[in-house]
């Protein structure tokens, strides 16, 4: 599918829902899916990527019902999950693929394949398979530790495993496997990522302990069902955050947004650059804090982001990039190779579509340096097949010269199934024509 944005004359006004937080969702439907008992899931994202978790976990055996409806049900197996009779598919997910993978080498004698789309078949897998076998997993991959992923479940022991990267996907690997592992496993970041499964392991009744970039599980653990109200996602709002901001006469409200603090860099990064952005009615949803944002039009100045700050924003990057091109001198964004590896070579991607904008980009190894301040050039670009990359063309179209054409944009739907039809209701001129 094609999208094309119009530059946007009439400002940008209104109260916006973001979808479930994708990063929360996963980590329900699997944990819901272990459970003994019955979990509720309210608010789970209805994306592509969730529904892959869903279906990998309904042929292990757990009951979960139709996603599309308001609250979602989940009759887990109870921690003792049946051998899928078919390879699991997790399409896009490298959370799907990643987590998944410490549940399934973890259970005694199961044999599992795992798969996905051309873009997860090339991300690295041996960052979860190392640790993995050092806990005594059974794990087969292509060489150079690409999926497909054979395994045979196996009872393993826990370790106590320095991460050489901060990612909440290793992180969360290890902790599920450690979880039915004998002992305490241990697992330290160099920065500390995401910390949802950490939250919702507890929640669920497990016993973890976290000390600065160390967490440590229990094994053995009994989880149990619970009610899940999933916070909408900071990294969809972040779309809306740079929108209000960059387009004249904006003013949104985006009700209802997780604000965990190892997520919320983007909010910080962009208030450093001048943005005029108001938390309100801030509570907390299953352990999880919850504001809604309103954020309105500003001049923005160049900003610099690295070192810890990046896993928290680590998703936002490619739409802090616009920003960057609409602020006014030169940003630097460093120590952000991990961005290579995402759904596309974000890094590259974001190079090689901002200077097809006119704008002055360096690529380096670890990051960008971006020349903002002069208007962007209308321009006919590709996704490559990743949603956040599709998402922020469509912003930086919202203040181009002319129409921005987006090839491949429907692939919104891994995160954001509504995003184009939100975008038309706050007023801008988007449509949708076959590629
Ligand atoms: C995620 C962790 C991050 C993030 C991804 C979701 C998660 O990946 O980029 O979108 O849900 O744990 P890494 O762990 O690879 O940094």
């Amino acid at each position: 599918m094609k999208v094309t944005i119009s530059p946007i004359t009439g400002g940008l006004r209104g109260t916006v829902y973001v979808p479930g937080d994708k990063s929360i969702s996963h980590r329900a439907l699997m944990l819901g899916a272990l459970a003994e008992g019955e979990t509720q899931i309210r608010g789970l994202l209805l994306g592509d990527d969730p529904r892959c978790t869903a279906d990998c976990f309904r042929q292990m055996g757990a009951e979960i019902s139709d996603l599309n409806t308001e609250m979602v049900t989940v009759k887990g197996v109870g921690g003792d999950w049946r051998e899928p009779a078919d390879v699991l598919w997790a399409g896009n997910s490298g959370t799907t693929m990643r987590l998944m993978l410490g549940i399934l080498a973890s259970h005694g004698q199961r044999f599992a394949v795992v798969t996905g789309d051309q873009s997860l078949r090339s991300r690295p897998m041996k960052r979860v398979i190392h640790p993995l076998q050092a806990m005594g997993a059974d794990i087969w991959c292509r060489s150079g530790g690409y999926a497909p992923l054979a395994v045979k479940g196996r009872s393993l022991k826990a370790i106590d495993f320095q991460s050489p990267i901060a990612s909440a996907q290793v992180k969360s690997c290890v902790l599920l496997a450690g979880l039915f592992a004998e002992g305490i496993t241990t697992i330290t970041e160099p920065e500390k990522s995401r910390d949802h499964s950490e939250r919702m392991l507890r929640a669920f009744g497990a016993q973890v302990e976290v000390e600065g970039n160390t967490v440590k599980v229990q094994g053995g653990a009994k989880l149990r069902g619970q009610q899940v109200q999933v916070p909408g996602d900071i990294s969809s709002a972040a779309f809306w955050l740079v929108a209000g901001s960059i387009v004249p006469d904006a003013e949104l409200l985006i009700k209802d947004v997780g604000i965990n603090p190892t997520r919320t860099g983007i909010l910080e990064v962009l208030q450093t650059m001048g943005a005029h952005i108001q938390l309100e009615n801030e509570r907390e949803w299953t352990g999880e804090p919850v504001a809604d944002l309103r954020i309105k039009t500003a001049e923005l100045q160049a900003c610099t982001i690295g070192g810890s700050l990046i896993p928290r924003l680590i998703d936002e990057i490619p739409i802090l990039a616009i920003a960057c091109a609409c602020a006014q001198g030169t940003s630097i964004i460093q120590d952000a190779q991990e961005l290579r590896v995402k759904e596309s070579d974000r890094l590259a991607v974001i190079a090689h579509h901002l200077a097809h904008m006119g704008v002055q980009v360096t690529e380096k190894p670890d990051g960008l340096t971006i020349v903002g301040g002069n208007s962007l050039q209308s321009a006919h670009l590709d996704s490559y097949g990743d949603h956040r990359i599709a998402m922020s063309l469509a912003i930086a179209g919202l203040r181009s010269k002319g129409v921005m054409t987006i090839e491949g944009a429907d692939c919104a739907t891994v995160s954001y199934p509504n995003f184009y039809a939100s975008l038309q209701e706050l007023g801008a001129e988007v449509q949708t024509l076959d590629s």
